[in-house]
């Protein structure tokens, strides 16, 4: 199973950045999981939409590609980060590389709130763009007071308590995206 994941914070030290970490590792044995860059990607052109620049083009084929894509977004003034929103906005142009993609939803908060308004908005955002979301029934991972959890010097989640959360979430996530795949391979055979 081939994942992308995006990340909505380009700091160094970020928390959200740390959770991509720790589910690439601790769930490497059910999915290859790769990293997209929105770091590189130019402020989101109408103008260029058609004939876009190489980040933009590697971008979006890396989604094309992959099984499925986990978004891991902080919360930024109520709302997800613009460079996440500027990565989706490219996304959703010309080739729409999101219609109908299984996408997991994750985010992580410094106070208490663990990122519920932004994933709301992403939730909203994915809707109009027609992803493929796993329901947010029993997997919203929404992960607060991250200082407590993480181990600054490990760069990792550790709490176990959330790390057996994210164990039934990523297995439910892994059922969704074999389960879509299975419905889009028996959906072009029935022609
Ligand atoms: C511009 C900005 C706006 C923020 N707004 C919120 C917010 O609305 N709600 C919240 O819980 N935290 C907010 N925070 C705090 C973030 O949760 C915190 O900086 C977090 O560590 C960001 O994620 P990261 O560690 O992955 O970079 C904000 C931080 C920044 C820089």
């Amino acid at each position: 199973m081939n994942i992308v994941t995006i990340v909505g914070s380009i700091r160094k030290e970020s928390y959200n950045m740390q959770l991509a970490k720790t589910i690439q590792e601790r769930y490497n044995t059910i999915m290859n999981m790769e990293f997209a860059d929105i770091r590189s990607l130019p402020h989101f052109d109408q103008d260029e939409e058609n004939n876009p620049p190489e980040s933009v083009r590697k971008f979006k084929e890396s989604i094309a590609n992959a099984d499925g894509v986990i978004i891991i977004t902080p919360e930024y003034n109520w709302s997800i980060p613009g460079v996440l929103k500027n990565a989706i906005d490219w996304a959703s142009r010309v080739d729409k590389v999101f219609v109908g993609k299984p996408v997991m939803a994750a985010g992580v908060s410094i106070g208490m709130a663990g990122t519920l308004r932004a994933q709301l908005n992403l939730r909203e955002i994915l809707t109009g763009i027609q992803a493929n979301l796993l329901p947010p029934s029993g997997n919203e991972v929404l992960i607060n007071f991250a200082p407590q959890k993480f181990d600054d010097q490990a760069g990792r989640l550790t709490d176990e308590m959330t790390l057996a959360f994210l164990d039934t979430v990523m297995d439910k996530f892994g059922e969704f995206v074999r389960s879509s795949k299975n419905a889009q391979l028996q959906g072009s055979y029935m022609g």
